[in-house]
């Protein structure tokens, strides 16, 4: 195996799950490893503790006269569940096929590998073209709670011209891509209460009301039969999808054919009106992402249970705020609630949308870097994913930021056998000198 490969192998054996507290040690020695990796390459590095996880800053030693270029990521990675569809275990990192399985092997630890190694190269022929900080956290993945406030805290440490990230997508194998929009997110969690304990349906059913079936009624109205989210002033702040960008998307090389074999479904959905790029890139969404309550196990169980429960994330753009859509959300349900029962609302993590122009001079710097890298014409996109703090980096460090992702549309982020092709890794350390270079030019 090569060394920058073995690297990423033993990068991806921590087990950084990092919204489960019982990974906490993982996530921890993930992330003291990380500092002696960027030490070694010649970056002076620290690890911040928080609350939470640790946040890992290394630099090189500043120049004035350089621009100042951030690179972001994380070293944290979601839950592995549901463990038995793994073909290899999540954390003994599986070569086949020029490909490398593991969790974390395209979000975000290859990606951020590929910047870190690149960093490495580049430093073994002299010194970097600009003024570097890398910034990897550890909480991404559960809403980076506590790095809106470091950032806050180290503002004039962490001041630069341009954020760079790679922790999107490429719109195909070897097509090089800049996203130039993500989606915000705001979550929710719902409670319903009925009778004080759960109850024998014979003797009761029929004349108490049920709390699974009133939480299935409130939840079937957040839409209507179109896909469109019904609740009122939902879509007042957001912005028309512009025609250049329905241009290219339409010319994009994935088509619905690819999506609906990618996920496996008979045909796609979602609302009228829409292209599934325009949908999923620049349109807001209410989704259920796990309802319960009730008996789970083998068999029958005549039960009217006395609570259920769901969690729901709404997916926002630009120019939606995630308060004002939950104050909405809120009052929607408290409205369409059947009065027998009782609902508690809780609100959870949020993050707003991002958009900026890839057409401006950094935009341009890093099309010219991705156009170096992978010799094909740039697709701009936007991205339905979210990457909360990237909205902070504007807000408080003034800074925008790229989007350089390595990550293919059938890499099973956050699902069994999550995968990076190696050919993407060693562009992604290509891509990183000359992303520096194309920087490192006066603006
Ligand atoms: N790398 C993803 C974000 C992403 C996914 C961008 C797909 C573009 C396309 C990131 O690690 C992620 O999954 N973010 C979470 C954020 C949330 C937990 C606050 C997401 O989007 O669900
Ligand atoms: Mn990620």
């Amino acid at each position: 195996m090569d060394e920058p490969l073995s690297k990423l192998v033993e990068f991806l054996k921590f087990p950084s799950v990092s919204t489960d507290s019982a990974y906490a040690e993982g996530v921890k020695q993930c992330a003291g490893w990380l500092v002696d990796l960027l030490k070694s390459i010649g970056l002076e590095a620290q690890l911040h503790p928080t609350p939470g996880h640790p946040i890992v800053v290394a630099r090189n030693k500043h120049k004035p006269g350089l621009r100042t270029v951030l690179i972001y990521g994380h070293y944290d990675v979601q839950p592995v569940d549901p463990l038995s569809l793994w073909t290899h275990p999540p954390f003994e990192p599986h070569i086949e096929g020029g490909e490398i399985f593991a969790r974390g092997a395209t979000d975000n630890k290859g990606q951020i590998m590929a910047h870190i190694l690149g960093v490495r190269e580049a430093l073994k022929h002299g010194e970097l073209p600009v003024n570097l900080v890398f910034l990897i956290e550890g909480e991404e993945e559960c809403g980076s709670t506590h790095l809106e406030s470091f950032l806050e805290s180290h503002r004039e440490n962490l001041r630069c011209d341009i954020v760079a990230v790679s922790d999107t997508g490429m719109i195909g194998q070897g097509i090089p891509t800049l996203t130039y929009g993500l989606r915000g997110i705001a979550a929710m969690e719902l409670k319903i209460t009925g009778p004080s304990m759960d109850l024998h349906s014979g003797i009761y059913g029929g004349t108490i009301a049920n709390p699974v079936t009133m939480l299935a009624r409130l939840l079937a109205t957040l839409h209507d039969d179109k896909g469109h989210v019904a609740v009122e002033g939902f879509y007042d702040d957001v912005l028309p999808i512009e025609d250049w960008e329905k241009k290219a998307w339409a010319g994009l090389p994935l088509r619905d054919e690819d999506l609906i074999k990618l996920s496996g479904v008979s045909q796609l959905f979602g609302e009228a009106g829409y292209t599934a790029f325009e949908r999923t890139w620049a349109r807001p969404t209410a989704e259920i992402n796990g309802i319960g309550g009730g008996y789970q196990g083998l068999g029958t169980k005549t039960v009217l249970p006395s609570e259920a429960f769901a969690k729901l994330t709404f997916r926002l753009v630009a120019n939606q705020q995630p308060d004002a859509v939950l104050e909405k959300v809120k009052a929607h349900l408290l409205k369409k609630l059947h009065p027998a029962v009782r609902l508690e609302i809780t609100c959870g993590h949020s993050g707003e949308p991002y958009v900026m122009n890839p057409h401006s001079t950094d935009g341009l710097a890093a099309q010219r870097a991705l156009q170096k890298t992978f010799g094909k014409q740039v697709a701009l996109i936007r991205e339905g994913g979210s990457i909360p703090i990237v909205q902070s980096f504007k807000k408080i460090l003034g800074s925008e930021t790229l989007l350089l992702g390595l990550a293919l549309p059938d890499c099973r982020a956050h699902a069994p056998n999550e995968n990076f092709p190696i050919e993407n890794f060693e562009a992604g350390m290509r891509l990183n000198r000359a992303l520096l270079e194309e920087l490192s030019k006066p603006v």
